[in-house]
């Protein structure tokens, strides 16, 4: 029990949707006390974020928008390799307050682009709410405000997060078994 294959690969329960919803209504007590009166904006990034915006969206109780994004890659010229754009977000958000959701930051590369592109368009400030978070694998400064879990540097999947475009539709959070 608490084991499923997707694709290749074996992956048992690591974190029950009991747990995981506990965590985020505590986070959201605290965004709530943290964006009462600031009427913040929510970026909720596309594809794996979309679970976890939904229930943490749901947890909140002050004024509140929210909006998504995608990161677009494509290769640009050999000097500077990939390129990553922001689609959607196409609202104004001059001097608003953006919380940026995102489901696992790990090397933090991702985050920091997206913040790099938010950040253009002149926001009054920016947090970041992620479900996940590997700190032995991060490599940025930027402080992570929001975390639901701290967890070590293996592959997980489910509840949103996925393994080559498969597995995202989970209640549980799992992990790859060795
Ligand atoms: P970063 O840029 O290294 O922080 O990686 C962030 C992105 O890599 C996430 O948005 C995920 O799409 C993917 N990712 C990193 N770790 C995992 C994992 O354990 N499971 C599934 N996707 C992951
Ligand atoms: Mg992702």
């Amino acid at each position: 029990m608490g084991k499923i294959k997707v694709l290749d690969k074996e992956f048992e329960v690591f974190i029950p949707e009991a747990k995981i919803q506990e965590s985020i209504k505590a986070l959201a007590d605290r965004i709530n006390n943290d964006y009462k009166d600031k009427d913040p904006i929510f970026v909720a990034v596309l594809n794996g974020a979309f679970i976890f915006a939904s229930d943490l969206f749901k947890n909140l109780t002050i004024d509140c928008q929210i909006s998504f994004t995608k990161i677009a890659s494509y290769s640009g010229t050999q000097s500077t390799g990939e390129i990553k754009t922001l689609i959607g977000l196409t609202e104004d958000i001059t001097n608003k307050h953006i919380v940026i959701i995102e489901d696992i930051v790990d090397t933090g590369h991702t985050l920091a682009s997206i913040m790099e592109q938010i950040n253009l368009k002149n926001p009054a400030s920016i947090k970041i709410a992620t479900l996940l978070f590997k700190p032995n694998a991060y490599k940025k400064q930027i402080p992570i405000d929001y975390v639901a879990f701290e967890i070590p540097n293996d592959f997980i999947l489910g509840y949103g997060l996925d393994y080559d475009g498969y597995g995202r539709n989970t209640k549980d959070i799992y992990v790859i078994t060795k």
